[in-house]
């Protein structure tokens, strides 16, 4: 993958503050990408502190590692899927640590590379994988999927109401191999409307994206993984960009964060639930609009921090 567009870290200040590195401590990058975030925490834990990063994209973790290549084994790189992150920790002895962080989705650098398939300005491949080795791309769901289970797939994962319409058009047109007769095809299918912010197959490509990498699955198992890690006072920050994830992050803080999770009709409490988490944001950070400005990317980001009570 080349380095194209630099992938600008988002809400980087923010992301700081929340985390709040101090040196000598180890943190986790569970989305490494091009390094921007871990660069900087490996700053604020000079001289001796450490960050395991992670990053399910093998080439991402090549173009990082070559930037990150001065902090030495202050910085060790892991191929894994974040929802592995406590096992790849303890493997590695690398726990307690003290703040674990989530920017999720796609680089820049990601969706400039044709070749990978995640963008429908030009025509790669149907992929959209993050994990070349995995086993499904995107063009296994759009040509091999029935009607109504690519449909129920683009209103979930897209939240796209003309999804019916949609997944009709693409059966209708199969074999489609590239991203622009995809992008083509779901526009012919639901026709542009005026004043539309968005280009008609942009909610398609997201809900393929997320299916084809299962990044809500992996998200859910992220966030308990990365508390069970966690030393009293560390810190957990996600970044989300979409609706579906920043409602899974929220809700996991919100359960997390209470004593009893039994019905508020059961009037007495049977769950055993302790609260594990200590809730810092109770609204999501949003990016200023001189951030969003010089990064269009970051507009839609949503940074949730929470810290692990001591139990
Ligand atoms: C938004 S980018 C991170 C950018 C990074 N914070 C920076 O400053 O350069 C997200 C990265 O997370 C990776 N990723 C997405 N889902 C993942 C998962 N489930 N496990 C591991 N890595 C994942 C992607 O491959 C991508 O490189």
């Amino acid at each position: 993958m080349a380095e194209t567009t630099p992938h600008i870290p988002v809400l980087l200040d923010e992301v700081l503050e929340g985390l709040s590195p101090l040196p000598g401590q180890r943190l986790i990058d569970g989305t490494l990408g091009a390094g921007g975030h871990t660069e900087a925490i490996l700053k604020a834990v000079a001289p001796h502190g450490q960050v395991l990063a992670l990053d399910a994209d093998p080439s991402a973790l090549e173009i990082a590692r070559r930037r990150l290549a001065a902090y030495g084994d202050r910085v060790r790189f892991v191929n894994a899927n974040f929802a592995q992150l406590a096992a790849v920790a303890r493997d590695l002895d690398f726990f307690p640590v003290h703040g674990v962080l989530l920017d999720l989705g796609l680089s820049s650098m990601q969706l400039d590379a044709v070749e990978r398939g995640f963008s429908f300005q030009s025509a790669g491949p149907l992929d959209m994988r993050y994990d070349p080795n995995s086993p499904t791309t995107a063009a296994d769901l759009v040509n091999n999927l029935a009607q109504d289970e690519l449909a129920d797939l683009i209103y979930r994962f897209g939240e796209e109401r003309r999804s019916r319409a949609i997944a009709r058009a693409i059966v209708a047109a199969r074999p489609l191999h590239t991203t622009q007769q995809l992008a083509e095809v779901v526009a012919r299918g639901v026709g542009g409307r005026r004043g539309d912010r968005l280009h008609p197959a942009t909610r398609t490509f997201q809900a393929l994206r997320i299916a084809v990498n299962d990044e809500l699955d992996a998200l859910r198992a992220a966030l308990p993984a990365a508390t069970s890690i966690l030393a009293p006072g560390g810190r957990l920050a996600v970044i989300s960009f979409h609706s579906l994830e920043d409602r899974i992050v929220k809700e996991f803080f919100r359960r997390e964060s209470r004593d009893c999770i039994c019905p508020p009709e059961q009037p007495v409490c049977t769950c055993g639930h302790r609260a594990t988490l200590h809730i810092i944001t109770p609204k999501p950070i949003t990016v200023t609009s001189t951030e969003a400005a010089l990064n269009p990317r970051a507009r839609s980001a949503k940074l949730r921090v929470a810290e692990c009570m001591e139990q």
